[in-house]
């Protein structure tokens, strides 16, 4: 590790530009209660709002300024004297306020915008930077639009409001334009041209436009910036800010690339802290965001699940527990392997046969085909069917079933029997089951009487499976089958199978396992 660390200053600015963003904007309870995640999360400063625009606006920096005190607590101004008087007289509650006030300097915007000359726009930073300075020594100013900005005049106004007492100078991508080696060049061109720059902090302030807010904002912690804005989940105007989540565990991650840098985040804190933000806002984060999206530490490739099962780091660079995730999952689908389900399954408490697994794993891979993700309860329902069931007289081969409002129901069944022989009939019925019923008695030969036939889901969702279990009798026993599919026909078939072979099963062994009072019942209605 090379000489002493530098604190890398996190800025939060959620519950400001994150803010923003269209359909994000939250009450004043609301705000409070992501400031105090933020301030568990160890941010250095929040952005908590700007006070001119709105009533909500002032008191939601007040009241955070009095509520939370460890951070320091910010509030937006334009380089405009009404606006800096409500930023200060709004953190008179802070114990720690800065006032954060900006002015575009690139000549697009001086052009069409302010129409304003390059001196015009240095004289209103000076005056801009000093007013804020009547209110509090911590003063951040930010030339809006600094990346496309000249950098000669980029310069100068640096320069200029360093002179005038800012702490901090951050430069603004203000519409994500600059790419990563240009925005290097523009801070490492700042870091050599301007005279006083070792007196501020130089902050960087990254839109995501080209989805490069956190490449260009690593690029230029590289090149000496010591304060990064961002915000949870990436929210903020048009396609969102640097997301905190991400440039933070980048920068811990890959700690060999940035040796001069600490920051103070508990990043443990940042998977809840992502959740609240979503939950208040509205704002969904994809499955598939770096670090916090519910697919993050998700493996479902049967190459990769093997991998991790024997060891982490073949397909995990972060540890899940250190972003606040409970464990890795291995998701079991389609692509899944026999190892990630043997683990699953010891994991719910199956103790499983080499061929008992290799039975499961052929019954798994039927059903992952038919449903994209395959639950514990899932499982306990496979295995419950399929290790529990007694002697496999026969077995479903195939089912076909017609019916509608204006046909014969019609089932047509292959079964296999335990030489593996396939048998094939159809029957009709006065229902699709009752046909499927009836098919199957014609196929083995066992006549039951139905007694009771209950369905229910075992899972949630559409393509949750169905549970069907029936209730028969047969000569003097009363036995019970049990069948699970996607496919509730199915389950059908199965449960009916199920019960045969448990006929079957009761017969070749000659004796009845009646429990007394079903016996006794069976006897009183056979009279
Ligand atoms: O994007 C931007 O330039 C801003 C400034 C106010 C810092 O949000
Ligand atoms: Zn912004």
């Amino acid at each position: 590790m090379a000489g002493k660390q530098e604190r890398l200053v996190i800025f939060d600015t959620t519950l400001r530009d994150g803010e923003q963003s269209p359909g994000a904007s939250m009450n004043l309870a609301q705000k409070l209660e992501v400031a105090r995640a933020l301030d568990l999360l160890g941010v250095d400063v929040i952005e908590a709002g700007f006070p001119i625009t709105s009533p909500d606006d002032f008191e939601a920096v007040q009241t955070i300024g009095r509520e939370v005190t460890r951070p320091t607590i910010c509030g937006l101004a334009r380089c405009v004297e009404k606006d800096i008087v409500a930023a200060g007289q709004a953190l008179k509650t802070a114990r720690r306020g800065r006032i954060h006030v900006f002015l575009a300097t690139s000549a697009i915007h001086r052009k069409f915008k302010l129409h304003k000359a390059q001196s015009e726009i240095v004289k209103m930073t000076i005056a801009g930077v000093k007013a804020a300075r009547q209110w509090t020594d911590d003063v951040q100013f930010s030339p809006e639009d600094a990346a496309r900005t000249e950098p000669d005049f980029l310069a100068e106004v640096v320069e200029a409001v360093i002179d005038a007492g800012a702490s901090t100078v951050n430069i603004p991508d203000t519409v994500g334009y600059t790419l990563p080696w240009r925005f290097d060049e523009l801070i490492g061109g700042l870091f050599r041209d301007v005279g006083n720059i070792g007196k501020a902090v130089i902050a960087i302030h990254c839109h995501n436009d080209l989805g490069l807010a956190v490449a260009n904002s690593l690029s230029a912690v590289r090149q000496g910036a010591r304060q990064i804005e961002c915000t949870i989940n990436g929210i903020g105007e048009r396609a969102g800010n640097c997301s905190l989540e991400e440039v933070v565990m980048a920068i811990k991650t890959r700690c060999d690339e940035f040796p001069n840098v600490s920051c103070g985040i508990a990043t443990r804190r940042l998977y809840p802290t992502s959740r609240l933000v979503s939950r208040i806002t509205g704002l969904a984060v994809q499955r598939n965001k770096a670090i916090v999206g519910e697919n993050a530490f998700a493996h479902e490739a049967g190459i990769h699940q093997d991998g991790i099962l024997k060891e982490r780091t073949t397909y995990e660079i972060m540890r899940p527990e250190d972003v606040g995730f409970k464990q890795s999952s291995l998701v079991l689908g389609k692509h899944s392997g026999r190892h990630a389900l043997a683990e699953r399954m010891k994991q719910l408490g199956f103790k499983l046969t080499a061929p008992q697994l290799d039975q499961l794993f052929e019954r798994f891979k039927v059903l992952a085909d038919r449903k994209k993700e395959i639950f514990d309860e899932d499982l306990e329902a496979l295995a419950e069917t399929e290790l529990s069931s007694s002697h496999e007289f026969w077995r479903l081969g195939s089912l076909h079933v017609s019916s509608g409002t204006s046909s014969i129901p019609t089932a047509t069944l292959e079964l296999v029997n335990e030489k593996g022989e396939t048998s094939r009939d159809a029957s009709t019925g006065d229902g699709p089951v009752d046909a499927i019923f009836r098919a199957v008695e014609r196929l083995t030969g066992v006549t039951m009487r139905l007694e009771d036939y209950q369905i229910r889901a075992v899972t949630g969702g559409k393509e949750a499976q169905g549970e069907v279990r029936v209730g028969v009798r047969y000569r003097s026993f009363v036995l019970s089958g049990r069948g699970i599919s996607t496919d509730v026909l199915e389950a059908s078939a199965r449960a009916y199978i199920d019960a045969t072979n448990r006929a079957l099963a009761r017969q070749s062994r000659g004796k009845a396992a009646r429990k007394p009072a079903a016996a006794k019942a069976a006897r009183k209605k056979t009279k």
